[in-house]
């Protein structure tokens, strides 16, 4: 069961009666601009939300979609999933209500990440994908020390055209605690 502290977020297992709060991120025109989907109905939002909570029960497991909290809120959602043909290698995916934006939160969600899946899951390398104009998502994650590693041409298909992604990693022996994270 994912149940990670940082300093003022955590990660948790999702739950059936978080969908208003995952729809009020994949619902909205903002919060996805930059990403490989347009924005979900409500309908979308319920299915995504239990098929990641049937993910947590597969043996082995392969995907972790968690709930980011703000002490009893959720804020966001954070998936970090198995690379199938890459021992101890993950993707990782975030997004945070819009309204939450610019505090430091994103930072803290991607080492929460990190916190999964060096210490949880004993993994080697995590690597995320982001738009090409989502700047923000970029500096999100070279502050949480992911390194830029390249250009995947033309990776996704989304709102009617090909689009690359720009893609960051990081590795177990890179990743600095940050404070807070319990050392
Ligand atoms: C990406 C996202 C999680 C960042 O969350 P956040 O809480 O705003 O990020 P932080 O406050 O931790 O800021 C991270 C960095 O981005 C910078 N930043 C944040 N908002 C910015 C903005 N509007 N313009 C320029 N820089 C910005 C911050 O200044 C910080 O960099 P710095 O430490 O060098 O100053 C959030 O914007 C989001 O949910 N976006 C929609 C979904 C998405 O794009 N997910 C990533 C998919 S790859």
């Amino acid at each position: 069961m994912v149940d990670i502290t940082g300093a003022r977020l955590g990660l948790r297992e999702l739950r059936p009666d978080d969908v208003d709060a995952v729809y009020a991120i994949y619902g909205d025109e903002e919060a996805t601009r930059h990403l490989s989907f347009e924005p979900r109905s409500r309908e979308q939002v319920e299915a995504i939300v239990e098929r990641s909570i049937a993910s947590a029960g597969v043996d082995p497991r392969t995907e972790f979609a968690t709930a980011v909290i703000r002490v009893d809120e959720v804020i966001g959602f954070a998936r970090l999933a198995l690379d199938p043909h890459s021992p101890r290698g993950a993707t990782i995916g975030f997004a945070l209500r819009p309204n939450v934006w610019g505090g430091g939160y994103g930072v803290e969600t991607v080492h929460l990440l990190a916190a999964l899946a060096f210490r949880t899951l004993d993994l080697h390398r995590i690597w995320g994908a982001r738009a090409p104009l989502n700047e923000v998502s970029g500096r999100t994650m070279e502050r949480a020390g992911f390194i830029r590693e390249g250009t995947i041409r033309e990776h996704v298909h989304v709102r009617g055209a090909w689009r690359d992604s720009v893609v960051y990693a990081l590795l177990d022996h890179e990743w600095k605690t940050p404070a807070g994270f319990g050392g």
